[in-house]
C-alpha cells in the first residue's frame, strides 16, 4: 500500500510518498524560512499564501520521484493539526481535493504523532513500549507510548516550548530567525561553565517543564555581560546546557516512573547536537537505548506525515468530505487511545 503525505502546519511545505513494503519512496520539502526571516518570525498569512503556491508543484515532484501515478496511491494523508489554521487549511484542502479526484480516502494526521513516529522511518527503530520526548517549536511533552497509537502525556511545558525558548533567546542574542539552529551553532564555540542558567522546575515532583524563565535570565545576563562574540557564544552554550539538563532530569524521572528502557526524541529541537548527546549519555548511564530521527526528519517534513498517515489509514481513520482542521489537537485525544 502507498500513501501520499502532505505537511503544511507552519512554515514548511512537505510532500512524500511512503510504501508499506518498500519504505519511503520520495520526500520533498520547501522551507519558507528566508521569507519569514525578514519579519523575525512566522507571519501566518504569508505562510498560508506560500503553501498555496508550493503545495501542488511539490506534490507533483514527490509523485514523480516515487515513480507513482495516482492509481498507485491508496490514500492521501495530510496534517490536520495542530498548527496555524490558515496553513493547515491549505494542506487539508489540497489533500481532500486530490483524494476526491483520485477516488481515494483522505486521512487526517496529527502533526505531533508524525514527529513521534518519525524514528520509525529509520532502519534502527524502537520497539514498543517506549518513552517519547517531543521537543518542537510549539510543544514540549513527555509521552508514555505503551503500544502503537496509545499515548499518555506524562508532562508538558506550562509556558514556552523548548524550541520557542531557543528562538526567543536567539533573538535576544541578535541571531536572526529561525534562531534555534543558529544559536546551537554559536553555542559550539562557547566555553562551558562561563555562565550558569537556572534549571526551572528541576526539583518539582511532576514531569512538567517551564522554559519562559530562561529567556528572562538570558535577557538579564546579556544586559550585564560584556558585548563580544565570545561572550554571546558562552551565553548560548550556558542556555543550551540548561535546556539539555532540564530535559534529561525530567526524562530520568519519567523512565524511573514507567520502568521503560527505550527513549524516542523527536521534533525540531531534537536536531540539536548538544541535546542529542546529553540524552544519549543519560541512556548510556541507565543502560537504555535512545532513538532519534535523522536530522532532516527532526524538523517538519512530509515523510513523517506519510508514515503516520499509513499507520492511521490501516487503523481505518478516514476524513469525510468536509475540509476540517484542528489548530489545537492534543495527542492523548487520538482515536483508539487507551494507553
Ligand atoms: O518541529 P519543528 O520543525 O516545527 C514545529 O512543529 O514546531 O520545530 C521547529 C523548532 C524551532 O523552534 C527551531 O528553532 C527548533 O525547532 N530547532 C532547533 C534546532 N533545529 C530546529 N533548536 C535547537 N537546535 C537545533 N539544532
Ligand atoms: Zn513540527
Amino acid at each position: 500500500m502507498r500513501v501520499l503525505g502532505i505537511e503544511s502546519s507552519c512554515d514548511e511545505t512537505g510532500a512524500a510518498v511512503y510504501d508499506d513494503k518498500l519504505g519511503l519512496l520520495s520526500n520533498v520539502l520547501y522551507s519558507q524560512i528566508a521569507m519569514h526571516a525578514e519579519y523575525g518570525g512566522v507571519v501566518p498569512e504569508l505562510a498560508s499564501r506560500d503553501h498555496i503556491k508550493k503545495a501542488l508543484p511539490l506534490i507533483r515532484k514527490a509523485m514523480e520521484d516515487s515513480g507513482s501515478t495516482p492509481a498507485d496511491i491508496d490514500a492521501v494523508a495530510y496534517t490536520a493539526g495542530p498548527g496555524l489554521v490558515g496553513a493547515l487549511m491549505v494542506g487539508a484542502a489540497v489533500a481532500r481535493s486530490l483524494a476526491y479526484a483520485w477516488n481515494r480516502p483522505a486521512v487526517p494526521v496529527n502533526h505531533m504523532e508524525g514527529h513521534l513516529l518519525a524514528p520509525m522511518l529509520e532502519e534502527r527503530k524502537p520497539e514498543f513500549p517506549f518513552l517519547a520526548l517531543l521537543v518542537s517549536g510549539g510543544h514540549t511533552m513527555i509521552i508514555q507510548v505503551s503500544a502503537p497509537g496509545c499515548y499518555r502525556i506524562l508532562g508538558q511545558s506550562v509556558d514556552d516550548a523548548a524550541g520557542e525558548a531557543f528562538d526567543k533567546t536567539a533573538k535576544l542574542l541578535g541571531i536572526p530567525y529561525p534562531g534555534g539552529p543558529l544559536l546551537s551553532r554559536l553555542a559550539e564555540q562557547g566555553i562551558p561553565g562561563r555562565f550558569r542558567f537556572p534549571r526551572p522546575m528541576a526539583d518539582s515532583p511532576n514531569l512538567d517543564f517551564s522554559f519562559s524563565g530562561l529567556k528572562t535570565h538570558a535577557a538579564n545576563t546579556i544586559r550585564e555581560a560584556e558585548d563580544s562574540e565570545q561572550v554571546r557564544a558562552d551565553i548560548a552554550r550556558a542556555f543550551e546546557e540548561a535546556v539539555t539538563d532540564i530535559l534529561a532530569i525530567k526524562v530520568r524521572k519519567a523512565l524511573r516512573q514507567t520502568h521503560y528502557k527505550r527513549l524516542v526524541v523527536a521534533g525540531g529541537v531534537s536536531a540539536n547536537r548538544g541535546i542529542r548527546q546529553g540524552l544519549a549519555d543519560l541512556m548510556a548511564e541507565l543502560g537504555g537505548e535512545v532513538f532519534y530521527p535523522r536530522t532532516e526528519f527532526c524538523t517538519d517534513n512530509g515523510a513523517m506525515i506519510a508514515y503516520a498517515g499509513m499507520f492511521r489509514f490501516k487503523k481505518g481513520v478516514r476524513a469525510d468530505l468536509s475540509v476540517e482542521v484542528r489548530p489545537r489537537w492534543p495527542l492523548d485525544t487520538l482515536e483508539q487511545n487507551n494507553g
